[in-house]
């Protein structure tokens, strides 16, 4: 299995949000993770279909948009006509969980479903084969340069078992203080995607930073 990098712009110059997206391109980065938020399902207001719909006229790189808004479903359409490659949605605000992910699919975008660090596995086990891909918060969603919460190493360990218990293909996310000291034993859980926000784009250099990133993660797929 190899790992993709989707470095998130939460942490990049966001008045130089093109040549701050150009430089992790060219560094290799797999997709670009956008948060959005709203100031009511977590503490913080970031950005919108706007933005994706300017990146996407500036990247050929997949747009991995993380919805932490209360009413998705308002929403998804918007951001699947501005670009998104990718849509994620918390299970914490969504009651209907199977028809949003329903709709993401008939968008032709693929579906994914995040859960927070406090929320049981079991919150998804119904829907582990209509996802492409399983969001597992590392922090609590909201802002950018937290720290790791080391009980995810475990939970990467028993998704990767159940999904594939349920006869699944998603692919497991992991989002939240991802950085080279603990990149390795994600990949070795199972995390197929990792996230990096000031790990990246919060150091001097964030092409190299990315780099080292992919190869800590590289480092574990061939163990
Ligand atoms: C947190 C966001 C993350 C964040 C990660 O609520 O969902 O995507 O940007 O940033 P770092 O890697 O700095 O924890
Ligand atoms: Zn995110």
């Amino acid at each position: 299995m190899s790992v993709l990098i989707a470095p998130s712009i939460l942490s990049a110059n966001f008045a130089r949000l093109g040549d701050e997206v150009a430089c992790v391109e060219r560094a290799g980065a797999d997709m670009i993770h956008v948060d959005v938020m709203d100031g009511h399902f977590v503490p913080n207001i970031t950005m919108g279909v706007p933005v994706v719909a300017a990146l996407k006229r500036v990247t050929s790189l997949p747009l991995d948009v993380h919805l932490m808004i209360s009413e998705p479903d308002r929403y998804l359409e918007a951001f699947a006509s501005a670009g998104a490659a990718m849509l994620t949605v918390h299970v914490e605000v969504l009651p209907h969980l199977h028809r949003t992910l329903t709709r993401i699919r008939q968008l032709g975008v693929k579906a994914g479903v995040a859960v927070n660090p406090a929320t049981p596995l079991e919150a998804v086990s119904e829907v582990l084969t209509e996802i492409d891909h399983l969001l597992v918060m590392s922090v609590n969603p909201g802002f950018g340069g937290q720290t790791f919460i080391p009980r995810t190493l475990q939970k990467v360990a028993e998704a990767r078992v159940q999904i594939k218990a349920a006869g699944g293909r998603a692919t497991i996310e992991v989002d939240g203080g991802v950085d080279e000291t603990n990149a390795g034993a994600l990949v070795e859980a199972g995390a197929g995607i990792l996230v990096a926000g000031a790990s990246v784009f919060g150091t001097p250099d964030p092409a190299a930073a990315l780099r080292s990133l992919r190869d800590a993660g590289a480092r574990a797929v061939r163990r």
